[in-house]
Order: C-alpha cells, then sequence, then structure tokens
C-alpha cells in the first residue's frame, strides 16, 4: 500500500509557485503591493475647548488636540515621513447655521494657519462637512425636518473658501450633498483660490463603521440617521455614478469610504477611472482592530499591515488612516 502511493505521487512538477517565496529577500523582490508611508493620511480632530490631549475612549492611541497641541504633534507626523493630514474641528460652539463651520477665526482655520507655520510643506487637507457644527448633528441644513440639499450648498461653498483662505491645500466635500463639488468649485475659483485641490467624499456609504468618530467628533445627528443622504451599502453600481458624477463637477481626488467592507468599490473606480482615487480606514475600521489586539485576540501590528496593503492592493493611492503615525514607525523598522 505505502509503496503504491509512493509511485503514484512520485510528480515531476517544471513549474513550482513556492520558489519564489523561499527567502525574505526574493520575497520583496517579487512582492506587488508595497504599501508605503507616502500612501498615508493622517486625520487629526483639534477641539477650541480644550487645552491638552485628550484621549478618545473608543479609539485607543487617538486624542483630540488643542491648538497648541500642534506644535508637538505637527513635528511627529513631518518626522513620520507622513505627506498630508486631514483636520476635523470641535467648535466652541454648534448652532442651526453652522457658524463656526465658516468663520474664520474657527478652530479648523486657525487650525490650518497655525499647521501651515510649522510645517509649511505638509499637504494640508481639510474635512469640508456642517455635522459638527450643526446643533442637530446633520451634515446639511435642515428645513421642514429633512436635509434640504440645495440649501447646503451655499454654506458648504462658504466653508471650503474659508478653509482655502486659511492655506489648506485641499478641501475635503464629505456632506453627501448633490451638487457640492460644482458649488465649492465654482466658489473657490471665483474667490481666486483655483489651487485648491478638491479631494470628493464621492461614494460615500451610510455606515456603522463612523460610530467611534461620532463621539469623537461629537457629530452624531440628533434625530433619524444619515441614510436619506449618504449611500445604501448594498449598492455598487451607484457608487460609479456618484463618482463619475464628482468627476465631471470638477473633483481631483475621489474617493470611497469607508474602506474594508468596500474594497470591491475601490477595485471598481481604479479600473473606471484615471483621477487619484482615496480610500478611508475609517474609525470603526481602526478601532475594532485595536479593541481585538488589546485583548490578545489578534496581533494588531500586523493586520493594520495586511489590512492596509489590502486597501492598496484592491486600487487606492491615498489611504486616509489613524494607522498612519504607527505602522510608518512599522514600515521603517521592517
Ligand atoms: C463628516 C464625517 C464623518 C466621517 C468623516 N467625515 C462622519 C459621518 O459621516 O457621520 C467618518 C470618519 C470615520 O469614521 O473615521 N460627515
Amino acid at each position: 500500500m505505502t509503496e503504491l502511493y509512493e509511485s503514484a505521487t512520485r510528480v515531476s512538477l517544471t513549474k513550482r509557485t513556492r520558489r519564489l517565496r523561499k527567502s525574505p529577500l526574493l520575497r520583496t523582490l517579487v512582492q506587488e503591493t508595497r504599501l508605503s508611508v507616502s500612501d498615508f493620511m493622517y486625520p487629526i480632530f483639534i477641539d477650541q475647548r480644550i487645552t491638552r490631549p485628550q484621549p478618545i475612549t473608543s479609539m485607543p492611541g487617538i486624542s483630540r488636540l488643542s491648538l497648541s497641541d500642534l506644535r508637538n504633534e505637527i513635528p511627529d507626523v513631518v518626522d513620520a515621513g507622513i505627506p498630508a493630514i486631514l483636520i476635523f474641528g470641535l467648535p466652541k460652539a454648534k448652532d442651526a447655521l453652522a457658524s463656526e463651520a465658516y468663520a474664520p477665526d474657527g478652530i479648523v482655520q486657525q487650525a490650518v494657519r497655525t499647521i501651515k507655520k510649522i510645517a509649511p510643506d505638509l499637504v494640508v487637507a481639510t474635512d469640508v462637512c456642517l455635522c459638527e457644527y450643526m446643533d442637530h448633528g446633520h451634515c446639511g441644513v435642515v428645513k421642514g425636518g429633512r436635509v434640504d440639499n440645495d440649501e447646503s450648498l451655499q454654506l458648504l461653498a462658504r466653508v471650503a473658501v474659508s478653509h482655502a483662505e486659511a492655506g489648506a491645500d485641499v478641501v475635503g466635500p464629505s456632506a453627501m450633498m448633490d451638487g457640492q463639488v460644482k458649488a465649492i468649485r465654482s466658489a473657490l475659483d471665483a474667490a481666486g483660490y483655483d489651487e485648491t485641490v478638491i479631494m470628493a467624499y464621492s461614494a460615500k456609504y451610510a455606515s456603522s463603521f463612523y460610530g467611534p468618530f461620532r463621539e469623537a467628533a461629537e457629530s452624531a445627528p440628533a434625530w433619524g440617521d444619515r441614510r436619506a443622504y449618504q449611500m445604501d451599502f448594498p449598492n455598487r453600481r451607484e457608487a460609479l455614478r456618484e463618482i463619475a458624477l464628482d468627476i465631471e463637477e470638477g473633483a481631483d481626488i475621489v474617493m470611497v469610504k469607508p474602506a474594508l467592507s468596500y474594497l470591491d468599490i475601490i477595485r471598481d473606480a481604479r479600473d473606471r477611472f484615471d483621477l487619484p482615487l482615496a480610500a478611508y480606514n475609517v474609525s470603526g475600521e481602526y478601532s475594532m482592530i485595536k479593541a481585538a489586539g488589546e485583548k490578545g485576540w489578534l496581533k494588531a501590528d500586523s493586520i493594520a499591515l495586511e489590512v492596509l496593503t489590502a486597501v492598496k492592493r484592491a486600487g487606492a493611492s491615498i489611504i486616509i488612516t489613524y494607522f498612519a503615525k504607527e505602522v510608518a514607525q512599522l514600515l521603517k523598522e521592517a
């Protein structure tokens, strides 16, 4: 019996895929996707009401910062080799017109000016939305119990222009209002900011993965949810339509968000469009890995490398991630 197996399984292989996996350097040589710190954009929360870093419980390792904390934080980011940051603001007050979102001395505007003084070359992107600044927490103007699309456009354009005025290199409209990219592009151009880049949150799904962010940014809607403006997660073709429209309206960079449960959308977008493609590895995607790591259920570091590489392999060229600083370190050590 043993002999029979021996002869039957003595094969003569000419093609062996394992050959290329023999040693670490050989594996490096044939690596198809290389994750690099230059892929990263690092989100930063700046809170007008605090004076020292406030750890965000649901996002271990991430804190809300005060303006003066930027003096330590920004050099860290630059030293890590991270090329870009994405600013979110927590204002001192919220109202029904999101006034602090476009105030000349609003928290994001001040932060941008401060950062540009510390690190003029760092690419500074801002999130252009109203939810953190509205007393009701929705991303647009509320009229008759619903978020009014066209009424919101003027405010979003004002926010974007005020960020550009403060010195932002990139503005990122994330409110999912129809026509927001067009409104922002024409307002920026009219104000003389024709070099300000628009990174459109084009395919932004209504996702429970934003949970920890809403704690961090205090931006949860007071009633209802965002499903009447953010995308429905079963939809794939609709994402391509959203992206195509944003490109028509003048987007320079398009985005798929979240990333991990949407790798198919990232791949579709990469295959269909030629613009730089960003993917947002959102708060919940970060927190669940951190939580499992803290419990000892998995190795958070290697999982982070694996998932961010997957996002790049799917086709993203810009990866927005809370892991940026840590993974930059891991990539340096590797
Ligand atoms: C603002 C905005 C959100 C995120 C980025 N910009 C929250 C939301 O739409 O509710 C989520 C980012 C994250 O979860 O990391 N609209």
